[in-house]
């Protein structure tokens, strides 16, 4: 089969497509003819060498495929040759084949296409356990989405919407806050205004009263934290998702103090590992939403598996649009 190898770490398209051998699945493994690859953020990280797990190399990057089973390995139950699913990896899905362990594997709905089927994963998967376990989001909150027009910010604000909170969609420019109304922003903020630190919580109040946002889905790091933090509600809280800006930022104790507000993390991978079940009911539940029309992945660009470099070169050039797939 092809795949994209990652031999050293350096700059995405440093990396070639090459053939390897097909993978034999083991106990509890199936094997997916890929169809459509999501590409997400991280995916450069782990290429360039910056993410915080490294796979061993040589290796083929991709957290997500969506595709058809074409093997499974003793013990397998839940899938058979022929059923079309889609599979969330640590590594190891730029390529023609995945080997996936079955209890990350999760059969697509009949309607559901292939390249739906792959936006509708890490991104959903990290917006929902964003909101509503690590949010404690309750029905009808206040929801602040930064970076809300990427792929993890665009799934935020349709989760968001679909459960009944009034969504606020942070974004850089007119044409991305439209594409978040769309998809179920009730209000739009400007991330790029001049003083954020105060101008977003500004912005905030101007849309939806003094009272600030009940949780903020944090994607984007530096500034748009520090305003969003300040945007926070009594009781409010801050869920740190990602740092798209490249910037870590701080927080002082005694501001959570003051205001009674919470700081925690996101890191939706130990879910998929430690709780591979509950993860599963969420895909089911997302899945559900879909089948409402409530969610609507939003596939933006389409790549062939030899020009990955050129969907990940939209990350660093700020060109992102919901999600991006490669196909094999
Ligand atoms: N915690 C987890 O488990 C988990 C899982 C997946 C992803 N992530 C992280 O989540 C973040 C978003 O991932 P993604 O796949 O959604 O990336 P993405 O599609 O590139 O989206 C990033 C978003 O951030 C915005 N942004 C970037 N720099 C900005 C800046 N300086 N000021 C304002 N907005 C800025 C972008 O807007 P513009 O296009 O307008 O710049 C875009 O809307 C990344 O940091 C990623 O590593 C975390």
């Amino acid at each position: 089969m092809r795949a994209v190898i990652v031999r050293e770490h350096g700059p995405a398209g440093a990396q070639r497509v090459e053939t390897t051998p097909d993978p034999a699945p083991g106990h509890g493994e199936v094997v997916i003819d890929a169809r459509a690859i999501g590409v997400n953020y991280p995916d450069l990280l782990v290429i360039e060498g910056r993410y915080q797990f490294l796979p061993p190399r040589p290796f083929s990057p991709g957290k997500e495929v969506a595709g058809v089973v074409s093997a499974v390995g003793p013990g397998v139950t839940r899938f058979r040759p022929g059923d079309r699913v889609m599979s969330q990896r640590e590594y190891g899905t730029y390529a023609e084949k995945t080997l996936s362990p079955e209890a990350t594997c999760y059969r697509l709905p009949d309607t559901l296409g292939f390249e739906e089927g792959a936006a509708l994963g890490l991104a959903y998967q990290t917006s929902h356990f964003a909101l509503v376990e690590r949010g404690g989001y309750r029905t009808g909150e206040t929801v602040l989405v930064t970076g809300a027009s990427g792929g993890v910010g665009l799934a935020g604000v349709e989760i968001a919407k679909a459960l009944g909170a009034t969504v606020i969609a942070g974004v850089t420019s007119a044409d991305k806050g439209e594409l978040a109304r769309r998809h179920g922003a009730d209000h739009v903020i400007d991330l790029k205004a001049p003083k954020l630190r105060d101008s977003l919580r500004e912005q905030v109040y101007a849309a939806v009263g003094k009272r600030g946002v009940d949780i903020v889905l944090e994607n984007v790091g530096g500034e748009v934290f520090d305003g969003a933090l300040r945007a926070l509600a009594w009781c409010g809280r801050m869920v740190v998702v990602g740092f798209a800006s490249m910037r870590l930022p701080e927080v002082k104790a005694n501001y959570l103090l003051l205001k009674n507000i919470a700081a925690v993390g996101l890191q939706w991978s130990d879910y998929r590992e430690r709780e591979p079940v509950w993860v599963q009911r969420v895909q089911a539940e997302l899945y559900a939403l879909w089948s409402e029309g409530k969610l609507r992945p939003y596939v933006s660009e389409r790549y062939p598996l030899e020009r990955f470099a050129e969907a990940l070169a939209c990350f660093v050039e700020r060109r992102v649009r919901g999600k991006m797939v490669l196909l094999p």
